[in-house]
């Protein structure tokens, strides 16, 4: 949880400030209106702000609009100013809280705001199982493993997890073993001294200590390196790490939930997973089902996403035609809850009339996984494959290397990412490691590369 501090509150910040602190969120402050706008633009996201009344908050939630940047805002100001309170409120901010700041209230905001950005949606009974076993298991130490393809909600339920879990009011930290390079993940981790390597200019707190009494998501845990599965193994085993070039080993209290979108018990079985890590992680499997076998989770989160991206697109709200929720329902969301909200927000913004129409409802066959291609590629004379592949391939025709169309499908899906290389990622079926290295080679090649999305780190 970040939360954006803008002005003084009237000398209470730092009051303000060690309770969210206290709380779990990291605080930032900035004086005035415009470097608020200034740091949310630069991409320094915040989950909430917290403003001074005394400034113009009509004019921030302008602002905030005007440039589509989603996010509540809460007014503070002294207790027994009642008409700033309703002029606040007026001005578009959720909560009035009153200075000097009392700690209860400020965490069950923090709470309130958390909670909306964890909120499973569902009303498939596929899920609703799920979701029972979650919270039968939360309230325990046991670590969990989240298993599920690409875009089916993993971080989602492990956000569920720590919620429901005894630690709640402790931190939430999450590690990408994925989008961190091989050599930094470590010290990613486990924190390293000063001078442990060349740069490391400053001891470093790394994210096992940083989620000290709550937990700690490690996403996408296939992707990690065997040297470095041992030293988990071990953190796991001992309750305790060992900073990057420390002597003095660290005790750890904390909750561990790991991801994986690949099958890792066949990972295991190939050599590539350590199999005693894989029982000290797996103490409870939840199995999120692909979405394609949760009908009633694709109704409910369509029209769940439609609203939403109405109201952050600033458009009026419109449901969508029984023949779009029909087209919707036929798929096969290969790209799962991701994909369905990616093609439910452009259908928000280009449809044209009351309903969201079919019309509107984009779906996009013509971008199958890597691993179709490679069948399809490796049968060529098969009338199937080659109609599977469809419109997909326009760009593909017959005496293309494999390289050539892989490339050609990477960039494509790239750009109907719009440059995000998580989602680009997530619906070619491979790693973002590995995207990122296709990325680099093409780079390398001289061929242009879109830049990252919106929020996404520089690197490729
Ligand atoms: N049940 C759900 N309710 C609301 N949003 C969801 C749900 N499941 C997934 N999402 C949204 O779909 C996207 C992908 O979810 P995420 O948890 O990142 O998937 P995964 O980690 O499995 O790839 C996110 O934007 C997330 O907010
Ligand atoms: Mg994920």
């Amino acid at each position: 949880m970040h939360l954006l501090i803008v002005g003084s509150l009237e000398g209470h910040i730092t009051a303000a400030g060690k309770i969210a602190m206290s709380r779990g969120a990291k605080v930032a402050h900035v004086l005035d209106i415009d470097a608020a706008l200034r740091a949310l633009r630069s991409g320094e996201g915040a989950d909430l702000l917290m403003i001074d009344v005394k400034l113009d908050i009509a004019r921030l939630i302008q602002g905030l609009k005007a440039e589509r940047i989603n996010v509540p805002v809460v007014a503070c100001g002294i207790h027994s100013d009642a008409g700033a309170a309703v002029k606040a409120i007026k001005a578009g901010a959720k909560e009035y809280i009153p200075l000097p700041p009392n700690a209860d209230l400020i965490a069950a905001v923090l709470e309130a705001v958390a909670q909306e950005a964890s909120a499973v949606i569902h009303a498939d009974p596929a899920m609703a199982t799920v979701l029972k076993l979650a919270e039968q298991v939360a309230p325990s130490d046991a670590s969990v493993l989240i298993t599920g393809e690409s875009g089916t909600g993993k971080e989602v339920l492990a956000h569920f997890v720590h919620r429901k879990s005894r630690r709640s009011h402790a931190r939430f930290v999450s590690v990408n073993c994925a989008a961190i390079p091989e050599n930094l993940l470590e010290s990613e981790l486990f924190g390293h001294e000063k001078g442990a390597f060349t740069g490391a200019v400053a001891r470093r707190i790394g994210k096992f200590e940083e989620a000290s009494g709550g937990t700690l998501l490690l996403d996408e845990i296939s992707e990690m390196d065997p040297r470095l599965q041992a030293k988990l193994l071990r953190a796991v085993q001992e309750r305790e790490i060992d900073r990057v070039g420390g002597n003095q080993p660290v005790k750890i209290d904390l909750r561990l939930i790991a991801t994986s979108n690949r099958d890792l018990e066949a990972e295991v079985r190939k050599g590539n997973f350590r199999e005693d890590l894989f029982y000290r992680l797996n103490v409870v499997n939840l199995a999120i089902p692909p979405l394609r076998q949760r009908p009633q989770d694709i109704r409910i989160l369509a029209d769940h996403f439609a609203q939403k991206y109405a109201e952050v697109n600033g458009v009026a709200e419109r449901p969508l035609s029984a023949e779009a929720k029909a087209k919707l329902l036929a798929y096969s969301w290969r790209g799962n809850v991701r994909e369905l909200e990616n093609t439910i927000h452009r259908a928000v913004l280009i449809a044209t009339g009351d309903e969201i129409g079919a019309g509107a409802i984009m779906l996009s066959q013509m971008t199958p996984s890597a691993h179709d291609i490679a069948t399809a590629v490796a049968q060529p004379a098969d009338g199937e494959a080659a109609r599977t592949l469809g419109v997909v391939t326009s760009g593909a025709q017959v005496g293309q290397t494999v390289a050539e169309m892989e490339r050609h499908l990477i960039i494509n899906t790239l750009s109907h990412c719009l440059g995000n290389r998580t989602h680009a990622a997530n619906i070619l079926g491979i790693s973002i490691r590995t995207l990122r290295n296709k990325l680099k080679q093409y780079s390398d090649e001289g061929i242009a590369i879109l830049p990252p999305g919106e929020g996404e780190r520089p690197a490729f």
